[in-house]
């Protein structure tokens, strides 16, 4: 204040001189010069805006509030606007000395920017008070942090699942569904299991009626699929949802099995060897090996249960070179070194006069493996429950 009122003394006398008082200081006496006086009046005129922005925002939407940016723009064009008090001064300049106007000039100049300063911090503040007005108006805060949406991952069967089945698709397999629901024809007899066979007292049925089961294999697929694709070379992978009257820790009533069929001229069980060991080191390791104790399937002789070598202790039936303690003894295989993945064999000539193909000419072989058992032992997972009850603490690990 004082440097201006040093530079307005040298421009001097001024011919509509201002009467307004200097409000305080050994100059008090002195009226203000007008240049200094619009100054003054502008700071106090933005002080009375600024003092109702202080007490808007807080407040809600008050009708200060709504009267600011008027009230502003008002204020602008009083000092700032064309025919507004700032030009005013440039063009009573010509009343002035020669000699005095450079200097004048100049200060109306730094008043200009001063003004303009101070309206563009001002409008900044109101945009402010209106975006709080118009925020503690509704229940919606933008300014909270946003909500994080956990990212999912797919079920460890269903990862599973996908995996056999894109390797099964990469070596030409086309994927075939059958009923879950189905006639006794298509997941019995037609697999070469009459009414009275024994082995079906191993499937556990569950019975709709007399002739509709919940099918106890997806086997049915073989079925379902020679009767449609009649004299011609097969190569399927058929995943899907089992049901058996079972319920302990290693077993569900519901389960998913994933079934293939291979048919053609010339088809061996070697092509069955050949093809589940390149599935079995694709799905848990090259190391692995395995091996096919004789068993016994009404749709399949000659019938084997295949095993692969225990993914944890790696065949050796402890867990000394995979992490445990010497002589630790692998849970996974419970110390046998093998790990039971499911039934297979050649398909039985009577299943192909079933469903009306010739045996003579046709030859083929087929698996069905448990995918919930897959599953298990892939992850080392001990309770098939933990499967189906849907505990995040579970599901977020894969
Ligand atoms: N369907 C048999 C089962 O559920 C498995 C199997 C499928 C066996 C195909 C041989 C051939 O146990």
């Amino acid at each position: 204040m004082a440097r201006w009122a040093e530079r307005l003394a040298g421009i001097f006398p001024w011919p509509g001189r201002s009467t307004v008082k200097r409000p305080t200081g050994p100059e008090s006496s002195n009226p203000m010069h007008p240049i200094e006086e619009i100054r003054v009046r502008l700071d106090a005129d933005m002080q009375k805006l600024e003092t109702l922005i202080a007490d808007g925002p807080g407040a809600g939407p008050s009708e200060g509030d709504k009267a600011l940016p008027k009230q502003f723009e008002d204020l602008k064009v009083k000092y700032t606007g064309k025919k507004g008090e700032i030009s005013g001064l440039l063009r009573s300049m010509g009343t002035l000395a020669p000699e005095a106007r450079p200097e004048f000039g100049k200060l109306v100049n730094e008043l200009r920017d001063y003004a303009d300063a101070r309206f563009s911090a001002l409008q900044a503040k109101i945009q402010e008070v209106e975006i709080a007005g118009s925020l503690s108006g509704s229940s919606l805060d933008a300014t909270l942090p946003g909500y994080r949406v956990p990212a999912g991952s797919l079920h460890p069967m269903t990862q599973v699942r996908e995996e056999i089945i894109s390797f099964f698709q990469g070596l030409g397999f086309e994927m075939a569904l059958a009923p879950e629901v189905d006639n006794d024809w298509y997941n019995f007899e037609a697999l070469n299991i009459p009414p009275d066979h024994p082995s079906r007292d191993m499937h556990d049925t569950f019975y709709v009626d007399d002739k509709v089961v919940l099918r106890t294999h997806t086997s049915n697929v073989q079925v379902h699929y020679m009767e449609t694709h009649r004299d011609q070379p097969i190569r399927i992978i058929a995943p899907g949802f089992v049901y058996r009257v079972d319920n302990d820790a290693t077993h569900s009533p519901m389960f998913q099995q994933v079934e293939c069929l291979v048919v053609d001229k010339d088809i061996s069980f070697a092509n069955l060897k050949g093809t589940l060991f390149l599935w079995a080191k694709h799905m848990f390791g090259t190391e692995t090996t395995m091996r096919f104790r004789p068993s016994y399937f009404p749709f399949t002789e000659p019938s084997a249960e295949m095993d692969v070598s225990c993914y944890f202790c790696k065949g050796s039936g402890t867990l000394d070179g995979a992490g445990g303690a010497p002589g630790q003894p692998c849970r996974t295989c419970k110390t046998t070194g093998w790990i039971e993945i499911g039934g297979c064999g050649s398909v039985d000539p009577n299943v192909f006069g079933k469903v009306g193909w010739d045996p003579e000419k046709f030859s083929g072989f087929a698996f069905g493996f448990g995918i919930d058992r897959i599953t298990m032992l892939k992850y080392g997972i001990p309770d098939i429950s933990h499967l189906t009850r849907n505990d995040n603490r579970f599901l977020k690990q894969f």
